[in-house]
């Protein structure tokens, strides 16, 4: 409804739309208060100035009804606005099930942006419409932030942790990608394009490059590599925690409290082991910190999440190729 007007980019996820009504909303309610007071502060001004030097005004107790008049009607315009933006804010916060996923990884001054399915993409992110992507994103320097203005998202990609955010594109097109938040000189040249095209061209794209292996299977093999495995085993001996059924598990800590194990948590026990250990497990793990990049990390994190659970189904991955593929993943 705003195109043709320059303040508002276009809108092209599901959330567009109602972030701007409520911007207009808030707009509109601080123009008409703002207008109104200062047209009450003239008015009274002018009516009850002081007409001749001996005039004493006359003395006032109150007015109950009009102290509570504008005492409830801000509470009802605050408590609205608070209803609003939280069931908003929640409805942005909360990744819909069966979203596709991308790994975000920022960098003085580029944009890393990993696929599932293993394509590598940099400053440009290919999307199909009408499904919803969630990115997780991460920093391997500095605080960056990733901004789609005509999707109304932006969420800071920090270093040593993962944030996440999702959007569902509903218009094929071009979108402004920024970078958000100042992050060096080259700041303002940290920008890239979304691409959202139709489901049959986004699978014709998919399958055009040269993809090599996919998120889950580079992982494994970077969890071969680095001989995780041999602490990480199925059978009683092990020395580490058996992983298979871990991710979106609750895990008992020696400290006696519990962990979820979500992205964050198994991006932090690769990088900094010590933070949370295991009950009924020595804290013997080295650090990874530095040995893997944030790439590689979420190539792990990737991996482990699509150990089968306790039902002996793997977590699915729309569109994984096989294990096996040439390897075209060299970091
Ligand atoms: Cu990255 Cu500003």
């Amino acid at each position: 409804m705003w195109s043709g007007f320059p303040l508002f980019p276009e809108q092209a996820s599901t959330v567009a739309g109602r972030v701007d009504a409520l911007y207009i909303f808030l707009v509109a309610i601080t123009v008409f208060f703002s207008l109104l007071i200062a047209a009450l502060v003239l008015g009274f001004a002018i009516r009850f100035r002081r007409r001749s030097e001996d005039e004493r005004p006359p003395a006032i107790h109150g007015s109950l009804a009009l102290e509570l008049t504008w005492t409830l009607i801000p509470l009802g315009i605050v408590l609205l606005t608070f209803i609003w933006s939280a069931e908003l804010y929640v409805s942005m916060a909360r990744v819909p099930r069966g979203a596709m996923e991308i790994g975000v990884v920022g960098k003085r001054w580029m944009w890393k942006l990993q696929h599932m399915t293993g394509q590598r993409e940099i400053n440009e992110l290919h999307v199909p419409v009408g499904i919803p992507v969630k990115l997780t994103l991460t920093s391997e320097d500095v605080i960056h932030s990733f901004y789609i203005p005509a999707f109304r998202v932006k969420k800071d990609a920090v270093p040593g942790r993962y944030s996440t955010a999702w959007f569902e594109a509903t218009k094929p097109g071009r979108y402004h990608l920024f970078c958000a938040e100042y992050c060096g000189t080259k700041h303002s040249g940290m920008i890239g394009t979304i691409v959202v095209l139709e489901p049959a061209q986004f699978q014709a794209w998919l399958s055009g490059g040269a993809t090599g292996l996919s998120l889950a299977s580079a992982g494994e093999k970077l969890f071969q590599e680095l001989s995780c495995v041999t602490c990480h085993r199925s059978d009683s001996g092990a020395r580490g925690p058996n992983l298979v059924g871990l991710f979106g598990s609750s895990v008992k800590l020696m400290s006696g409290e519990t962990a979820f194990a979500d992205e964050g948590y198994i991006r932090e026990s690769i990088a900094t082991p010590s933070a949370k250990i295991v009950e009924g497990y020595q804290p013997i793990m080295p650090t990874y910190q530095g040995l893997v990049s944030e790439e590689q990390l979420l190539q792990l994190v990737a991996y482990i999440q699509t150990l089968p659970g306790q039902d002996g189904k793997a977590a699915p991955l729309p569109g994984a190729p096989a294990t096996t593929a040439p390897d075209a993943a060299k970091q």
